[in-house]
C-alpha cells in the first residue's frame, strides 16, 4: 500500500517572515493528518528557520533544488545535498519543468542530481512531463518515458525504492489548467509500466507517483481518487495555508 504525500513547492516566493507566518498558520490545520505525508519545499533561504519552527511537527522539508556535485567544492552559488540534509531537509525536488526549461537541465543532470540526493540521504522527488506541442503532437509518453528512464538510470533497487516521481505536464503548471484525472491517471499508468519493464513490478508498485500542475482543494479528490495517484505537488495552492491545508485534508 503506497503512503499519500503532499508536497507544496513555494517556488521563488516568500521572505523570512511570511514564511514563518506560514508555516505558523499551517500546523495545526494539518497535525490530526495522519493519513498522508505532508512536505514544503520552500526556498533555500529560509529553510533553516521553515525547519525549526517545525520542528517536532508532522510536515516535512523538501529542497526545491540541489548540485549535482557531491561533497564540498568551488562551485559558487550551488548548495549540495548535503547541505540540505544538514538543515534537516528529508526531500529534495529534481527536475522541475522551470529547471528545464529556464536552466537548461537535461535529462543527464537529472539523473546526476538524484544520485547526488541520494548519496546525501535526501528522497528525490523526480519531476517528468510532457510540454504542450508533444501532447499535441502525440508524443507525451515518448518524452516522459525517456525522462523516466534516463533520470532513474543506474540506480540500483534499494536506492530506486526511495524515489518518488512528479507528473507534471508544463501545460498544467501555472495554468490553471489541471489535466483532468482521467488523462493524469492514464500517464500515471504508463509510467508505472516504464518503471515496471524497466525494474521489475514490485518496485513499480511501490514507488509513489504525484500528480501536479494547477492542484486545488476543489480538484484534490478527484485526482487521489485515481489508484495510480498517490499525491501530489502543489504550486500556486500551496502558499496559503488554508488552500494547502485543504489540499492535505482530502479524505
Ligand atoms: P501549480 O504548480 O500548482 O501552481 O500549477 C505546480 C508545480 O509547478 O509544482
Amino acid at each position: 500500500m503506497r503512503r499519500p504525500v503532499i508536497v507544496g513547492n513555494w517556488k521563488m516566493f516568500k521572505l523570512l517572515s511570511e514564511s514563518v507566518e506560514l508555516v505558523l498558520d499551517l500546523k495545526p490545520k494539518v497535525v490530526n493528518s495522519h493519513h498522508c505525508d505532508i512536505v514544503v519545499a520552500p526556498p533555500f533561504t529560509v529553510l533553516k528557520t521553515v525547519n525549526d519552527r517545525l520542528e517536532g511537527s508532522n510536515i516535512k522539508t523538501a529542497g526545491q533544488n540541489l548540485c549535482e556535485q557531491t561533497g564540498q567544492g568551488a562551485f559558487t552559488g550551488e548548495i549540495s545535498g548535503a547541505m540540505l540534509k544538514d538543515l534537516g531537509c528529508c526531500y529534495v525536488i529534481i527536475g522541475h519543468s522551470e529547471r528545464r526549461q529556464y536552466y537548461q537541465e537535461t535529462n543527464d543532470i537529472v539523473s546526476k542530481k538524484t544520485r547526488a540526493a541520494l548519496n546525501a540521504g535526501l528522497k528525490p522527488i523526480v519531476c517528468v512531463g510532457e510540454r504542450l506541442e508533444e501532447r499535441e503532437n502525440n508524443e507525451m509518453e515518448k518524452v516522459v518515458g525517456q525522462q523516466v528512464y534516463d533520470g532513474l538510470s543506474g540506480l540500483t533497487e534499494q536506492e530506486l525504492s526511495l524515489i518518488l516521481i512528479a507528473y507534471e505536464p508544463v501545460w498544467a503548471i501555472g495554468t490553471g489548467r489541471t489535466a483532468t484525472p482521467e488523462i493524469a491517471a492514464s500517464m500515471h499508468k504508463f509510467i508505472r509500466s516504464v518503471l515496471s519493464k524497466n525494474w521489475g513490478k514490485e518496485l513499480s508498485e511501490n514507488i509513489r507517483i504525484l500528480y501536479g500542475g494547477s492542484v486545488k482543494p476543489d480538484n484534490i479528490s478527484s485526482l487521489m481518487a485515481e489508484p495510480d495517484i498517490d499525491g501530489a505537488l502543489v504550486g500556486g495552492a500551496s502558499l496559503e495555508a488554508n488552500s494547502f491545508a485543504q489540499i492535505v485534508n482530502y479524505k
